[in-house]
């Protein structure tokens, strides 16, 4: 029986200060022994978003007590454990600083390997942590900074079929939010506020929706939102009306492009086994989930989605994604420093700025 590999994961990229041990099991899944997330949600309500320095600010006041629980809440000394892995980018460097610091200096002082985990990767491979899924599969990852739609043809071997050329969803999600004065965080209200409205009351733009293969903008319907907004004059029906409107335009948005991205991953893969796995914190969206669900009835593909807690942001994913890295002999020194930019296809081109052709 080969050795089952226990690693510390640390994840501070952007607002959620998060420490996970986890172990390989027999099913080539992972025994999540602990996974403490710690958010800064009520700093941050405040400002309706992210203040890059209060969070940074908070993973420094909360990292050794996250640490510390998951250690504890994992019944595993730090002796017993394999490695130490840590979020090392894309995101905010003062935030990423902070995990990547600490975890570095645990590996140095325990003679530890370690691994510096993208982000990116931790929500890419995040199914893994409960599902034996064969690669290559096709990903779309749904999260606050990005909107892509990838091949995961194997760790650290990615190529990206589509990416949003404006806002992530995420984002639009967030807006949306403020624009309609639900709260922060933004999609899970604004989830919630659609379930209460006709979600064709609006007709909201689908950016881009008929050309551009599987790329995503969804700049013009945000901006689409904002005017809709101005009429609403505290009516609560139109304002849930607009919500559901949003959501429901998303899901239209979503499903034609995930068609699309299919027939593209079925020309590039020889296989009649297609997986679509979705991620990142939009992933939680359950309109969203039951809408893609049907498309994959309809197309006959399967689909899978991470348990809701390892859809946002969380450090088992960077800890089951540092294991796999580990096994790929694909370790780091400790002089690696954060990156604020860090895509998982270096050779996919740019898609944001003035110029742009689609
Ligand atoms: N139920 C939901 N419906 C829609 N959006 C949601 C829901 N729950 C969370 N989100 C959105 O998910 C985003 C957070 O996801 P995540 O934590 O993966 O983003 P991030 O880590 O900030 O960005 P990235 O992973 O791109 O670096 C936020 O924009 C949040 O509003
Ligand atoms: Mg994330």
């Amino acid at each position: 029986m080969t050795k089952k590999i226990t690693f510390l994961g640390i994840e501070t990229s952007c607002d959620e200060t998060a420490a996970a041990i986890i172990r390989e099991n027999d099913k080539d899944t992972a025994d999540v022994l602990s996974n403490i997330v710690s958010s800064q949600i009520s700093e941050h309500r405040k400002f309706g978003g992210v203040v890059p320095e209060l969070a940074a600010r908070a993973h420094l006041e909360n990292i050794e007590y996250v640490i510390k629980a998951a250690l504890k809440e994992s019944k595993i000394s730090l002796n017993k454990i394999d490695g130490i892995a840590a979020t090392a980018g894309p995101g905010l460097i003062v935030c990423l600083t902070v995990g990547l610091n600490i975890g570095k200096s645990i590996a140095a002082f325990s003679k530890k390997p370690f691994v510096a985990v993208n982000h990116l990767e931790g929500h890419a491979l995040s199914p893994g942590l409960e599902y034996n899924i064969q690669f290559p599969y096709l990903l779309l990852l749904i999260s606050g900074g990005h909107s892509q739609f990838l091949i995961v043809k194997d760790i650290n071997r990615y190529e990206q079929l589509g990416t949003t050329i404006d806002d992530a969803l995420g984002e639009a999600f967030d807006k949306t939010a403020k624009m309609l004065d639900l709260g922060y965080p933004g999609g899970p209200s604004v989830e919630k506020a659609s379930k209460l409205g006709d979600k064709n009351f609006f007709k909201l733009p689908e950016p881009i929706i008929n050309k551009a293969g599987c790329n995503l903008s969804f700049a013009g319907l945000k901006t689409a939102v904002l005017r809709e907004s101005k009429k609403i004059n505290g009516n609560n029906e139109l304002k849930f009306n607009l919500a559901a409107s949003f959501q429901n335009t998303i899901n239209k948005i979503l499903y034609k492009k995930t068609s699309i991205a299919i027939e593209m991953f079925k020309k590039k893969i020889n296989t009649s086994d297609i997986n679509l796995v979705v991620a990142g914190g939009v992933a939680a969206n359950i309109s969203i989930r039951e809408n893609l669900k049907k498309l994959s009835k309809e197309k006959g593909f399967k689909i899978v989605y991470p348990d809701i807690k390892f859809c946002g942001d969380n450090a088992a994913m960077i800890a089951w994604a540092g294991i796999q890295r580990f096994k790929k002999n694909l370790s780091n020194k400790i002089d690696i420093e954060a990156k604020s930019r860090w895509p998982l296809d270096k050779d996919a081109p740019f898609m944001k700025g003035p110029g742009l052709k689609l």
